[in-house]
């Protein structure tokens, strides 16, 4: 376990593309365009969330939040970081941040293959919405799960 003062999860800015490429890179093996992360940044619905541990950003997470409801697209935590409450801290921080803006729904789609991380989700209330056949490059099929907050609709200022 970590102490606070080790670790800081912070919103992601425009000088963090080069931060949020190379864990996409180490986690899910994935080349990002800067153009697609650039415009992704500056789009206010788009929300990166970015995992310092001492001097090192070792995890992330990636959702974009519409009209009350969010879709969570990524959460990953370097590898050999795994297994040490750090992707506890970054989804508690997720949850946090949604209800704050009074998000009501978040849903994500995860591979039925996944269980570690079917497991996470579950372990914060996720519960099974759906699947969609063969949705990914080799067939495999992905769960749709959601998380319900019952909260009040998120009114944008
Ligand atoms: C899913 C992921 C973010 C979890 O991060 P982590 O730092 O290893 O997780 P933690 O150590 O904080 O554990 C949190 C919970 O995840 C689940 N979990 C983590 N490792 C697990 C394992 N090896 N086996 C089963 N469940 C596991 C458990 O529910 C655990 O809670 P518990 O310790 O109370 O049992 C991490 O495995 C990851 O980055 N995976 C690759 C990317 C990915 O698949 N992301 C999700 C799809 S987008």
């Amino acid at each position: 376990m970590y102490t606070q003062s080790e670790y800081q999860i912070i919103k992601a800015t425009l000088k963090n593309i080069p931060d949020i490429c190379v864990l996409e890179r180490t986690i899910f093996t994935k080349e990002l365009q800067k153009s697609e992360l650039e415009s992704q940044l500056n789009n206010p619905l788009f929300y990166f969330g970015l995992l310092k541990l001492r001097e090192s950003f070792i995890g992330y997470y990636q959702m974009v939040i519409i009209e009350g409801e969010a879709e969570l697209y990524q959460i990953g935590v370097e590898e050999k970081f795994r297994g040490q409450g750090l992707g506890d801290l970054l989804i508690k921080h997720l949850l946090n941040e949604l209800e704050k803006l009074h998000i009501r729904k978040v849903f994500l789609d995860v591979k039925s293959t996944n269980v570690i991380a079917i497991k996470f989700y579950e372990k914060y209330g996720f519960k099974r919405l759906g699947i969609r056949s063969s949705y990914y490059n080799m067939g495999e099929d992905a769960l749709i799960l959601e998380r319900d907050f019952n909260g009040v609709v998120y009114k944008k200022k």
